[in-house]
């Protein structure tokens, strides 16, 4: 993004600013299905990465799957015109609206996640007219970066474990409301390498075969999300999709299932900026720091996870050379954004750029301090258009009962 254009969007809508530019998404949505679907892996965009009405539209118009974890992302995705046979439920821990909404064949399938899921699933389908199923496992492969470990599953509170699978193989075959159409296991997130895909692919391999030999009809494996990105725009990407993909593939060759990958951060982290005015610049013993107008309601990954996103200056005039900042936000909490070099001649009314904040960004924002969310907008080219608007203090006080 130009200063240029940075300008004009804080001029036109405000900041904090949340943009998503769509030549980018688009490169990286085609990046995936050129990788995979000759390959006859499908793919899904994991929606808790980002979601509105408007991108779900988009969405809609590629041959992506959407991952769904709430009746608020089903929601969002309907009113976009997501297709429901396209879209599909996660979650650890589903409510009876959420499960009635896949009874209802708004999705095409449910992953389930847990025994007790199953059942309430199960209580609410008919056999007349079974639901589409697919199990998620817990296979014990953990993956954060490039390695990974096999915790034999106790680590983590996601999917069925390995030492209950029988158990469920057997339930699951004795209920004809259900159907087993596929097996699921995400094994984590920022994965830089192929061999944790490939360890879990092995294992869910394994469990299909389990579930054939019961003649339970598992056709897809979904080897789920989690793939690497970069941190700055211009870094290298961290993950070759190609070999991800030829690696998957020639891994299951023979098996005669049909893959599946479920990225959210990968599709759409490098899409995304967020746009800040700073609004004070201070000194307090050797620490210089820059407050913008968000921070921890906006952008809470880095304050949480210590995530970075080099800030870029988009105010077109000369600021004098780098020297140390800390970047901070606005809310009554230590919000520091990260250390960083900015200019010495930064000031008030400034315009800063965070790049590849597309991922879990606007998604976790929050309303603390009660902050509105910001606007969210669109940018293709010159053109540009908001699709979210950002909160007032009427919207962030709307459920108030009193
Ligand atoms: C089940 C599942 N699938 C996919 C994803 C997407 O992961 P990522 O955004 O790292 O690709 C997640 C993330 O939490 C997940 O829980």
């Amino acid at each position: 993004m130009t200063p240029q254009t940075a300008g004009e969007l804080a001029a036109t809508y405000g900041t904090p600013l949340f943009v998503i530019d769509l030549d980018e998404l688009d490169l990286e949505i085609h990046r995936f299905t050129d990788a995979c679907l000759r390959r006859g892996i499908a793919v899904g965009y994991a929606g808790k990465a980002f979601l509105c009405a408007a991108f779900a539209e988009h969405l809609a118009a590629t041959p992506l799957r959407l991952d769904v974890c709430s009746l608020g992302e089903l929601v969002t995705a309907e009113r976009g015109g997501f297709p429901a046979e396209r879209m599909y439920f996660h979650g650890c821990g589903k409510t009876g609206d959420e499960l009635r909404a896949v009874v209802d064949r708004r999705v095409a399938f449910d992953v389930i996640d847990n025994v007790e899921e199953l059942e309430q699933l199960a209580g609410l389908a008919s056999p007349d007219a079974p639901v589409d199923v697919m199990l998620r496992l817990n296979t014990g492969i953990e993956a954060h970066t490039h390695a990974f470990i096999r915790t034999g599953g106790e680590n983590t509170k996601f999917g069925i474990a390995l030492d209950q699978y029988a158990g469920v193989l057997t339930r699951i075959a004795a209920l004809p409301q259900l159907r087993l159409i596929g097996l699921h296991a995400h094994i984590g997130s920022q994965i830089t390498e192929v061999g944790p895909f490939l360890a879990n692919l092995d294992e869910l391999l394994a469990a299909g075969d389990r579930a054939r030999a019961r003649a339970l009809p598992v056709a897809e494996l979904i080897c789920g999300g989690g793939i690497g990105v970069e941190e700055e725009i211009d870094d290298p990407r961290p993950l070759d999709l190609d070999a991800l993909s030829a690696g998957l593939a020639a891994r299951a060759d023979g098996f005669g299932y049909r893959l599946a990958l479920e990225p959210g951060r990968a599709l759409v982290a490098r899409s995304g900026t967020s746009l800040y005015r700073v609004v004070a610049v201070k000194t307090q013993g050797r620490r210089r720091f820059v407050i913008v107008d968000g921070g921890l309601t906006d952008n809470p990954r880095p304050i949480i996870y210590g995530a970075r996103h080099l800030p870029e200056v988009m105010t077109a005039r000369d600021l004098g050379p780098d020297e140390p900042a800390t970047l901070v936000g606005r809310t009554c909490e230590n919000d520091e954004m990260g250390d960083y070099a900015l200019p010495r001649d930064l000031a008030a009314g400034d315009l800063l750029a965070m790049h590849t904040t597309g991922a879990y960004t606007y998604s976790m924002a929050s309303n603390y301090n009660k902050f509105g969310r910001p606007t969210v907008v669109f940018v293709r080219g010159d053109h540009h258009r908001r699709v979210v608007r950002g909160e007032s203090a009427d919207d962030v006080t709307r459920l108030d009962v009193i």
